[in-house]
């Protein structure tokens, strides 16, 4: 806390101090290690070393960040990054400034020790903080973006997460809650393979359409669920190096490096991606389905190569009542 008080003296100044001493914050905050510490302890290490490229989820993260902005914002709007890492999305933001960007003032919040020194060390404003019990005052942020490992949260925990958004966050602000569908080809990838093959496995729940209205049930809000496509876009000089980088980024992602290091060459690893990461039915079921790929493709742009991943999700936008 004393790094936060001298370095960023404007986050400091969003906390309540007063409950770092709750209980619930305390309890939240017990487990000193966690899945994305480190790879002794999961798959922390080699997930950050995915996220040294920070744009590779840029479409959908900038889709994600537009929805949590207020109607009303004019000058700065400051977003709670609930479920932040070491500042994935902070440092996108910082290294792909636009015209819809440019204002966004993005605080980073998670739950293990390691990520929140890793996103401090980048410079950034980070606090240690579980999503059920938040350490910033009450309507101290213009949004709070719940996305990126919102399953994560257990489901007896997920409705008081979306509570604690909504009370940091001003009226009129909002909350934006990402995951993917129970039914989705994501949630069966993370079954069949992350369970499976990773050193962790992936035991959690993903979400459904009504779970998100059940979460913000009884609170001041206003509500609207919708799709949102969140591919994953690596670039190379050549169509064979976009697709081998793409293959690394999932490997280190999703802590499955040894399954990809099992199969018969790289090129049987993509046939793997394309065979899981295929969209076509899914999108089919959907009543309005978002412009996207619906397979994985490797394509030539500006001279050089993109792989592109397809991966659909969905997404809860909270407007807090004024
Ligand atoms: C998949 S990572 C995503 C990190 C970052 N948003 C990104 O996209 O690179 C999920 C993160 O959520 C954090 N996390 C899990 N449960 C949490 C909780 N209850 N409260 C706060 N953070 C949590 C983990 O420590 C981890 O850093």
């Amino acid at each position: 806390m004393r790094v936060v008080a001298a370095e960023h003296p404007r986050l400091y100044g969003l906390l309540d101090l007063a409950r770092a001493h709750e209980p619930d914050t305390l309890s939240a905050l017990l487990s000193l290690t966690n899945e994305f510490d480190s790879d002794d302890t999961g798959r922390g290490d080699s997930y950050r070393r995915a996220q040294q490229d920070s744009f590779v989820r840029w479409t959908g993260a900038h889709r994600l960040l537009t929805l949590a902005t207020p109607a009303d914002a004019i000058g700065d709007v400051v977003v709670l990054d609930v479920l932040g890492g070491d500042g994935t999305i902070a440092r996108a933001v910082a290294g792909r400034a636009d015209s819809s960007t440019a204002k966004l003032d993005i605080v980073t919040g998670d739950i293990s020790a390691q990520m929140v020194a890793r996103a401090l060390a980048h410079g950034l404003p980070a606090v240690r903080q579980a999503a059920e019990a938040l350490l910033l005052r009450d309507g101290s942020v213009d949004a709070a973006l719940l996305a990126y490992g919102t399953h994560h949260i257990g489901p007896a925990d997920r409705p008081r997460a979306a509570a604690e958004a909504i009370r940091v966050v001003r009226p009129g602000g909002r909350v934006v809650v990402h995951d993917f569908d129970e039914s989705s080809p994501m949630a069966r990838f993370f079954t069949d393979v992350v369970h499976t093959h990773s050193a962790t496995g992936h035991d959690y729940a993903h979400f459904t359409r009504s779970e998100f209205e059940s979460h913000f049930r009884g609170l001041p809000v206003s509500l609207e669920v919708l799709d949102v496509y969140d591919p994953l876009i690596v670039f190379g000089a050549t169509a064979e190096e976009a697709r081998d980088r793409m293959c690394e980024y999932i490997a280190d992602m999703y802590g499955i490096r040894s399954y990809f290091s099992a199969q018969r060459n790289s090129a049987a690893v993509w046939d793997l991606l394309t065979e899981f990461f295929d969209h076509s039915a899914y999108l089919a079921g959907l009543a309005v389905a978002p412009e996207c790929r619906t397979r994985p493709v490797v394509s030539e742009v500006d001279g050089g190569f993109a792989a592109e991943v397809p991966r659909l999700a969905i997404a809860a936008v909270a407007e807090k009542a004024v």
